[in-house]
């Protein structure tokens, strides 16, 4: 058996959990890889909007186990109050949802760390979701970081107390930096005993010998290819691996165990925080889609940028994560446009690219556009694919040509019915 992947090829929020609710039903396992509570994953079925950060968007699904993997950091506050939020369902979460040992805890000193830094850099900040994600990779890099496993040994307060005490003295050199760390404790080490009550496992054991057992298995990305560590638009980037090889490293699975890639994008494209965006639209056209699109963060609430999609980044992330085949959601977003635009290439400085150059600071990235006939009608009531509308079709087609991957779901609404399948 091989492990399929399911991630984001923008800047994040294209879709990711709709679709991985979607799938589900064809998985025994979901799991996370990387990311943490910067996460914000949308699920819509039976009238019911679910928004989940740290736990895997199959938990719905009665007999599926949702793996948190060894790349994710967990906050045990967030993560209590996403438990919290879905006791009404009575899901056994004592059954269905597993914990790596290996995964790093998000301290309440690395949510202030985070916001320490963000106010520091001024208009030069990442717009971070100021949920401690930078500090405490940096702790797992640095190796300094406290693991789930940890939660367990008698040493754990003293480990606390030694690298909180290490991160009060950063947060020292930070001049008029307030906090109140005291009432920020309580709730987390009560998050902490609630952690202690799920199953805490040797993932990459559990995970491998699921693999084994004949098991199906879906890796659900966080974040989008465009906020990689490695491949995004640094320093504007998270400080995870988004990208298919962080499925490796996120839950130690080998390179040669990874099946299907399921890319992820929207009919268009957005980014919320800071950082180069080439398609982006400052006009009531960028307005228009944030509106139709409710494009608002769904985990800080933050107006999202909006723009084109934009063909030379899709193809790099199609390149660097191996994807075999496109999801393209929201295209019911797009239903109000007689004429719809892609971006072909970019100029700089009168110079054709068709890649995102090493660094954009101080040149100007003009888009270049080719103009589609839009489809102007209201898709989200559509059932089946082939009753779309032909300028649909025709928006698919020319993508998938251009994309050289085909395009096997169109997504034309939030709830999971509004899912057209197309093969
Ligand atoms: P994720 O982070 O990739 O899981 O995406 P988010 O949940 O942050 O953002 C996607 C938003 O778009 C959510 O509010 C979804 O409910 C919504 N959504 C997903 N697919 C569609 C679609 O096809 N059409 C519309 N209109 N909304 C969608
Ligand atoms: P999902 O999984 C969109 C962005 C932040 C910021 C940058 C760094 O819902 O697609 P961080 O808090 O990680 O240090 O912030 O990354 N960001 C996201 N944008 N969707 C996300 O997750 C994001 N997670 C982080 O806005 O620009
Ligand atoms: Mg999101």
């Amino acid at each position: 058996m091989k492990v399929d992947v399911l991630l984001g090829l923008q800047w994040g929020d294209e879709g990711k959990g709709k679709i991985v609710d979607v799938l589900t039903p064809q998985y025994d396992i979901i799991a996370r890889f990387q990311g943490g509570p910067n996460a914000g994953h949308t699920l819509e079925f039976e009238g019911i909007k679910h928004v989940l950060h740290t736990i895997p968007s199959g938990i719905f699904h009665a007999n599926v186990i949702n793996l948190v993997g060894n790349g994710v950091v967990i906050d045990p506050v967030i993560f209590q109050q996403e438990l919290q939020k879905l006791e009404p369902f009575g899901i056994d979460f004592s059954k269905r949802l597993f914990i790596s040992k290996k995964a790093h805890l998000i301290l309440p000193t690395h949510r202030l760390l985070d916001a320490a830094s963000e106010a520091s850099k001024g208009k030069n900040k990442i717009g971070s979701t100021l949920k401690g994600i930078g500090p405490t990779y940096m702790d797992k890099t640095g190796r300094n970081g406290l693991r789930v496993g940890d939660i367990f040994m008698p040493n754990f307060k003293d480990k606390y107390n030694a690298l909180v005490e290490k991160h009060v003295g950063i947060l020292n050199h930070h001049e008029g930096f307030e906090y109140d760390l005291k009432a920020l404790e309580g709730p987390w080490f009560e998050g902490i005993e609630k952690l202690k009550s799920l199953p805490a496992v040797d993932s990459e054991h559990f995970i491998n010998q699921a693999l084994k057992d004949g098991k199906r298995i879906l890796a659900e990305g966080a974040q989008g290819t465009m906020l990689d560590i490695d491949f995004g638009t640094y320093p504007y980037v998270t400080s995870s691996n988004t990208v298919t090889a962080g499925t490796c490293t996120g839950l130690g699975v080998a390179p040669t165990r990874i099946g299907r890639v399921i890319g992820i994008f929207k009919a268009y494209c957005t980014r919320v925080g800071s950082g180069p965006f080439p398609t982006e639209l400052l006009d009531e056209v960028g307005e228009h889609i944030r509106q139709e699109g409710r494009e608002f963060g769904s985990t800080t609430g933050r107006p999202r940028r909006c723009g084109w999609v934009d063909l030379p980044q899709l193809k790099y992330a199609i390149m660097i994560n191996g994807v075999s085949e496109l999801s393209m959601m929201k295209a019911d977003v797009l239903g109000k446009f007689e004429k719809i635009n892609v971006c072909t290439h970019y100029l700089i400085d009168g110079e054709r690219f068709d890649h995102f150059p090493f660094d954009v600071d101080g040149l100007e990235v003009i888009p270049v556009y080719e103009e589609l006939k839009g489809w102007n009608c209201d898709l989200t009531q559509l059932e089946s694919y082939t009753e779309s509308p032909n300028e649909l079709k025709n928006y698919v087609e020319y993508l998938e040509k251009m994309l050289e991957i085909p395009i096997t779901v169109v997504s034309v609404g939030p709830d999971r019915k509004q899912t057209l399948l197309k093969s």
